[in-house]
């Protein structure tokens, strides 16, 4: 793990995770995955299992994005929809909820996504690290997918 001022971390390494109560365990399981690949992983937690709110830390991670502190975002709850709907309000982010590994790279070829959303009751540990080698493996294709990726944005209020 680098240092807090290792000039060698840059957002472009650097994955920010975060999930409410019900994602916790996986969230940690795909924390470490990651940052075997090599990433600079920012968990935000929690870290404790109490009932909290999901908008909260779907927020948190999305701001992270947002500002380019961190390249991508990975965050859980139990559908991953919830706290997909809240990482969606942050302008400028791109989150879309996989429950399959193709879904997870179209995200990433076609429609930019900047972040990933998965639900720890809907896809067992396998296929949730199956789902985020995928999205971070595939790589935007840019040409026509950049023009409907700017509508997109167009969209923001
Ligand atoms: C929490 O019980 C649950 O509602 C949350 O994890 C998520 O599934 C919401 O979308």
């Amino acid at each position: 793990m680098g240092k807090p001022d290792d000039l060698t971390v840059t957002s472009s390494n650097r994955i920010v995770l975060s999930s409410d109560h019900a994602a916790i365990q996986l969230r940690q399981v795909l924390a470490a995955h990651i940052a075997g690949q090599g990433w600079e992983v920012v968990d935000i937690g929690p870290a404790t299992p109490e009932s909290t709110p999901y908008p909260e830390h779907g927020a948190a991670a999305a701001r992270r994005v947002a500002s380019g502190d961190c390249r991508f975002g990975i965050v859980l709850c139990g559908t991953g929809q919830g706290i997909m709907m809240a990482a969606n309000k942050v302008t400028g982010i791109r989150c879309g909820v996989c429950a399959d590994a193709f879904s997870a790279r179209m995200i990433r070829q076609h429609n930019d996504a900047n972040m990933l959303s998965v639900g720890a009751r809907v896809v067992g540990e396998g296929l949730a690290l199956d789902i985020v080698d995928a999205f971070l493996a595939a790589k935007f294709e840019g040409g026509r997918h950049a023009t409907r990726v700017a509508m997109i944005g167009a969209l923001e209020g």
